[in-house]
């Protein structure tokens, strides 16, 4: 496996048929770090399970280079769907739609649906569009953690999950920091209206005003198979809590203007719920690295971003 450092256009059009050719390509997006197969690849795809340790029947989400590629991968696009992909694509939003032909069941899970996305750093979307003149017709990419785990936010994150499970013939393409910090927002469009799935940068709120509908959260219980969607997620190896005081020894993430309790061990001082959430992960990562047993976060309140961050915690807790 090669970690390559803030890509050349060489590198990422290598890197691009190495995805072609079968190959497994971790890549940065602005929501965390994906791991790639050529979504039209059978083999290659079922790698990204066994690298993952995640069960087979659980959905990969497609990544295209552009709402152009959309029909060829869904079907009976409802209008507020395309003006969803209109707004916020490139970007870290996932649509759920009805798949077509070439979505198929080692993809979807089974199902009878496809999750979409377009994101919006450029190191992937110039993987994406190198990967399509090789003919490639989209890249399916989950997080690239180990099933349950935080998901990478960095090149090295990727390395020390899942390095050792890669092959040298697979590569990881080291595009900074991830910007957002946590995963995209997922929204089912099967329905008449949009119902978020998993929360994200792209608020409800957001939503609604270019949908023009209301738009709905579902929690865990949904009959939609989706690990993310699983109660106990993106964990550590140290217990999260949300409630009560951090003491000595224990680690604490809050914002900037919450004090540090005496003796505890502060992960991170975000100024904005923007920080929080581009930090959060990153902190969890450094409490395993510290060899601390137990982190003490204060959610943030509030909606938007704030209520993506505080569901991916209520998940890290939950283990
Ligand atoms: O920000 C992101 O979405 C990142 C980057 C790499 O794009 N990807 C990501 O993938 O978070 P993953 O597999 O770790 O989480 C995707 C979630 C899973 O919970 C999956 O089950 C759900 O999306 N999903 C994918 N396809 C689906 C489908 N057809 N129906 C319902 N849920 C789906
Ligand atoms: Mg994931």
């Amino acid at each position: 496996m090669e970690l390559i450092s803030n890509p050349t256009s060489d590198e990422i059009k290598k890197a691009a048929k190495a995805l072609k050719d079968g190959h497994l390509v971790a890549f940065p997006t602005e929501t965390v770090y994906g791991l790639g197969a050529d979504a039209t690849n059978e083999k290659a795809v079922s790698r990204i399970y066994s690298v993952k340790g995640r069960p087979t029947d659980h959905p990969l989400i497609v990544h295209i280079s552009s709402i152009n590629q959309l029909e060829k991968w869904a079907i009976e696009i409802p209008e507020y769907a395309i003006k969803l992909a209109q707004e916020f694509w490139p970007g870290p939003m996932t649509l759920i739609l009805k798949r077509s032909e070439l979505a198929k069941d080692f993809i979807t899970g089974n199902q009878v649906n496809v999750g979409v996305r377009v994101p919006v750093h450029p190191v992937a979307l110039e993987l994406l569009s190198e990967f399509k003149k090789l003919g490639g017709l989209g890249i399916a990419a989950p997080s690239a953690n180990r099933f349950g785990a935080v998901s990478p936010t960095s090149g090295f994150d990727v390395q020390e999950e899942i390095g050792n499970y890669l092959d040298n013939t697979d590569q990881i393409l080291d595009g900074g920091k991830s910007l957002v910090g946590i995963e995209s927002t997922i929204i089912n469009c099967l329905s008449d209206t949009p119902v978020v799935l998993r929360p994200g940068f792209v608020t409800l709120e957001d939503i609604a005003s270019i949908a023009g509908f209301d738009v709905k959260m579902v929690g865990s219980t949904n009959a939609i198979k989706a690990p993310g969607m699983l109660p106990a997620h993106y964990s550590p190896r140290a217990k999260v809590v949300t409630q009560g005081l951090a003491i000595q020894g224990e680690g604490f993430l809050a914002l900037a203007s919450i004090k540090t309790p005496e003796g505890a061990i502060r992960l991170a001082s975000p100024l904005t719920v923007d920080q929080f959430a581009k930090q959060l992960y990153e902190s969890l990562r450094s409490a395993d690295h510290i060899g601390l047993t137990k982190v003490v976060v204060v959610p943030p309140d509030g909606n938007g971003l704030a209520m993506a961050i505080r569901e991916r915690l209520n998940k890290a807790a939950k283990s």
